[in-house]
């Protein structure tokens, strides 16, 4: 992947261009930027992006149905663990689902996913994953929930060594989940899941749950056993999960 490879010192935001160049770019392109200045987060949240961060985009074209993409998040945010915890094994690494990299249980990266699809077929997924890297500090509403390698570490990394091996992990997982889905992932993504076993609150689309996490299914959905004993299986997107 990053074939080709389009380099910018400062961006808006690297999801936003290349949606606009994806009608004719090639699966594997990739876009990064040293700057942003309106990154994106999920749930329409901005993504803090100074200069000293990974802040890239990917273009992918899966030929799955587009119900499939839910568990996109989910394989990019193992891959860029896998290759951080790879570089820093002594470092306290999880995921939390869906899509965050967490790192001394706080955020170091997340991954955000926007598609173009019908209902039948996908045209494009562009996936956008930012971690922190070289950032020494945050800002004050930020502080209590953010970390960077740069803070980890109490040194700075080098960001193409990274990013090479991102880019690579991410290539191997992306064409494991497209020949056989999410399944041979799934056991790699539960044991570095965060919330395993432990009592969570989920809000989806305004309703909430609130539950034991029993962990991540082959679809990657999470499995939340509700007071009841009965089981809910829920689906990534527009999510947000808190330990209670
Ligand atoms: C999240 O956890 O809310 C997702 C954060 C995704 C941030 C990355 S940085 C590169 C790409 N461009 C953006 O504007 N956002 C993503």
């Amino acid at each position: 992947w990053g074939r080709p490879y389009h380099y910018y010192p400062q961006l808006q935001s690297t999801n936003e261009i290349l949606k606009q160049m994806a009608a004719s770019l090639p699966e594997g392109a990739v876009v990064v930027a040293e700057e942003q200045t309106g990154g994106k987060g999920r749930r329409g949240r901005s993504w803090h992006s100074p200069p000293g961060g990974i802040w890239f985009s990917l273009l992918l074209r899966p030929a799955v149905h587009p119900l499939a993409l839910l568990s996109l998040p989910l394989v990019l945010s193992l891959a860029a663990l896998q290759s951080l915890s790879g570089f820093f094994p002594e470092l306290d690494w999880a995921l939390k689902w869906p899509n965050d990299i967490l790192c001394r249980g706080k955020k170091l990266g997340g991954v955000l996913v926007e598609v173009a699809a019908e209902t039948e077929q996908v045209h494009w997924a562009v996936v956008g994953v930012g971690i922190n890297v070289n950032i020494p500090f945050f800002p004050p509403e930020l502080e209590g929930r953010a970390t960077s390698l740069e803070l980890c570490r109490g040194k700075k990394s080098c960001r193409p060594y990274l990013l090479a091996a991102i880019l690579k992990r991410a290539e191997e997982l992306y064409s494991l989940w497209c020949r056989e889905g999410f399944t041979p992932l799934a056991e790699d993504y539960q044991a570095l899941f965060l919330y395993r076993g432990r009592r969570v609150r989920v809000e989806e689309e305004g309703r909430i749950w609130e539950g034991k996490a029993e962990g991540v299914d082959e679809k990657g959905r999470l499995v939340l056993r509700l007071d009841d004993g009965s089981l809910r299986f829920l689906l990534g997107g527009e999510v947000t999960l808190r330990e209670v």
